[in-house]
């Protein structure tokens, strides 16, 4: 199986539970909504603005995106994670287009959106320099002249510094007990690169439930995917912290010149 294909099945068998990574996911949307929100209007201004959320997933920062005034469309790897967006959308009386799509391979014409955002931790899914300028070259192209790109990652910096080898857990309340999401890290040789199980716990009777899922991330340090993103084209790459921001991710973000 490729790696796409690999990375679209774990989101596709994660759709229906993602929420779950939350410990409230509208309180979550509301807060990532919030804080992009204020990253793009302080950039473009205060108009509504055209944007492409190219690896939406369930719709966390679209849908929150959309409900800030802005004509947002979805696209995602993960047909199942895309339905589940337009379906969140509509119950929310939210108009959100979505499509299945690889960031690679954006089915757009060029200079469509003002903004094209890439949000928590979606673009370490491409694992090699050369998929990672492809989507940067995609988002640029579909990107009209002085527009926008806004891409959140985990803190690599921080991250390549010790090398953990698990996330905290994080628990959830539902109407069946208390969920457990946590995940399992294994570097590869390169130091740069790891596997990681997901582990979703979810209370079934007297027992649990146990998913499991593996994928694979690259740890981009931030200098080194500032410097992919000016490669691809853009300027003015630079970082704001989640002190600053009030995103809790650091937040890339670069004009088309
Ligand atoms: C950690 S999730 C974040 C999803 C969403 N932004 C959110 O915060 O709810 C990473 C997302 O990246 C998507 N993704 C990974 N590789 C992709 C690719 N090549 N093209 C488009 N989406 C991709 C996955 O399907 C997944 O939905």
């Amino acid at each position: 199986m490729s790696e796409a294909s690999a990375v679209a099945r774990f989101y596709d068998e994660l759709a229906a539970d993602y929420h779950l990574v939350y410990a409230n996911w509208d309180a979550g949307m509301a807060q990532q909504g919030q804080a992009l929100n204020s990253v793009i209007r302080a950039r473009l201004g205060n108009a509504p603005a055209s944007v492409l959320d190219c690896s939406c997933g369930i719709g966390t920062q679209a849908i929150a995106l959309a409900l800030c005034g802005h004509r947002v469309t979805g696209t995602d790897i993960s047909s199942s994670a895309v339905r589940r967006a337009g379906r969140e959308a509509s119950s929310r009386e939210v108009h959100l287009p979505v499509a299945a799509a690889d960031m690679r391979r954006l089915p757009f014409a060029g200079h469509r959106f003002d903004v094209v955002v890439c949000a928590d931790n979606s673009l370490p899914h491409l694992l090699t320099e050369e998929d990672v300028h492809a989507a940067l070259a995609e988002m640029r192209r579909v990107l009209r002249p002085g527009g926008l790109l806004v891409i959140s990652t985990r803190p690599y910096d921080e991250i390549l510094r010790t090398r953990p080898v698990s996330t905290s857990p994080q628990l959830t309340s539902t109407p069946t007990g208390r969920t457990i999401t946590f995940q399992l890290w294994d570097w590869h040789n390169d130091g740069e690169r790891y596997d990681l199980e997901h582990f979703q716990l979810i209370p079934d009777g007297e027992g649990w439930r146990v998913h499991v899922r593996r994928s694979t991330y690259w740890a981009l340090a931030r200098q080194q995917l500032a410097d992919s993103v000016t490669e691809a084209g853009f300027a003015a790459a630079e970082w704001e912290a989640p002190e600053s921001s009030g995103y809790f991710q650091p937040v890339l973000t670069a004009r088309v010149p």
